[in-house]
């Protein structure tokens, strides 16, 4: 699997590495959804359709491509030879891939889930590569996964921490580089990829401040650099946000629907899959809310949050802050989310009367 001109967005070759092998495991992925309802057992106990019969910490149902999706990722963070450890939305635990680390962070071998063999390797043509960084990467290996069974597009979202060891001996918890004061702000690249009516994988990449977009090629099972510096429009013309709770929201939340729908210019649209919205929402503009903190701060909010600033729009907490700007104090946080367009974002700041 290749992936264009990656080496034009990273210096490291460490990160390049991480970043090649996070697009093959999404390549991974993505072809496993577009076959799991091809159910090769007739009786419907199919390898990677339906539920899993477990939940994860936020006691969450986990789909079969849920847990197979996190062992993709594992493999790939692993084979990358770039991480120290890994956050997933599917294991409680933080990952330690250090030698005698703790939690292996593999979950759906007993069940067979695990990968068939390793996608392609990346070769770094062999030569001895000088003094490389390391990282750790929070991930959600499928959101928008109770739509999966539907069609529904879904996707991968990632955030990735630099890990600055101090040297030989350093007992350090890798942790404390990621839930430390400001946490948004070491986020220093982030990601998703969008399994929709085409495979998108979308990088905000510290060093260059631009957002970059990739698409797959089927028929070359290569990414094509298809966005070389995405902005978002300064105003958009759809809201997107799950009305189904309006009961819950605040009056100021409640007062910026009731506008969008007075308003000639703005409709709704709402996917369910936050890696859908949000994408939509970074090309077309508008905003995309979810205000009762279900959404996850290191691996949902952290990378579309940066995605979005890089982009040039804005994201806030409930309180007005920059989701970026927040602290984490667990590996599992939520917290509420509001982004989009900066136009629309001061049309919802007056509603909320931030
Ligand atoms: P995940 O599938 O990774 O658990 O994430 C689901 C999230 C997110 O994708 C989406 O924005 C949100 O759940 C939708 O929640 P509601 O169904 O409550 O609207
Ligand atoms: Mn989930
Ligand atoms: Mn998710
Ligand atoms: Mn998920």
């Amino acid at each position: 699997m290749m992936i264009e001109r990656l080496e034009e967005e990273f210096s490291d070759p460490a990160l390049i590495r991480l970043m090649a092998k996070i697009a093959s495991a999404c390549t991974e992925i993505s072809d496993a959804i577009r076959v799991q309802a091809i159910d090769d057992s007739k009786d419907g106990s199919g390898n990677l359709s339906g539920r899993a019969e477990s939940t994860n910490v936020q006691g969450e149902e986990q789909m079969k491509l849920d847990i197979y999706s996190h062992d993709v990722f594992v493999k790939a963070c692993k084979e990358s030879n770039s991480c120290v450890g890994l956050i997933s939305e599917e294991v409680e635990e933080y990952i330690d891939l250090r030698e005698g680390g703790g939690e292996r962070g593999k979950r759906g071998e007993q069940e067979g889930l695990a990968p068939s063999s390793s996608s392609d390797q990346i070769h770094d043509g062999g030569q001895e590569l000088g003094e490389e960084k390391k990282y750790i990467v929070a991930f959600d290996p499928l959101d928008g996964s109770s739509n999966v069974a539907y069609g529904v597009s879904v996707g991968s979202i990632f955030s990735v921490f630099e890990y600055k060891t101090t040297g030989e001996g350093d007992t350090r918890n890798p942790i404390e580089e990621v839930l430390k004061p400001q946490t948004g702000r070491n986020v220093m690249c982030a990601g998703y990829c969008v399994y929709g009516s085409s495979t998108d994988l979308v990088i905000a990449t510290r060093k260059n401040t631009r957002v970059v977009g990739w698409t797959l090629d089927p028929s070359s099972n290569t990414y094509v650099k298809t966005r070389a510096d995405i902005s978002i429009p300064q105003r958009g013309k759809i809201y997107s946000i799950n009305e189904g709770y309006e009961h819950k929201f605040s009056e100021g939340m409640k007062r910026y629907i009731r506008d969008c729908k007075e308003s000639s210019s703005m409709t709704a649209r709402y996917v369910g899959s936050m890696v859908a919205d949000v994408h939509r929402t970074l090309l077309a503009g508008g905003t995309f809310h979810y205000p009762l903190g279900k959404l996850r701060m290191l691996y949902e909010c952290f990378p579309m949050a940066l995605m979005i600033e890089v982009a040039g729009g804005l994201s806030i907490s409930d309180t007005g802050s920059n989701t970026l700007d927040s602290a984490v104090e667990s590996i599992h946080e939520r917290g509420a989310i509001h982004l989009g367009s900066k136009e629309n974002m001061d049309d919802l700041k007056k509603c909320l009367r931030l």
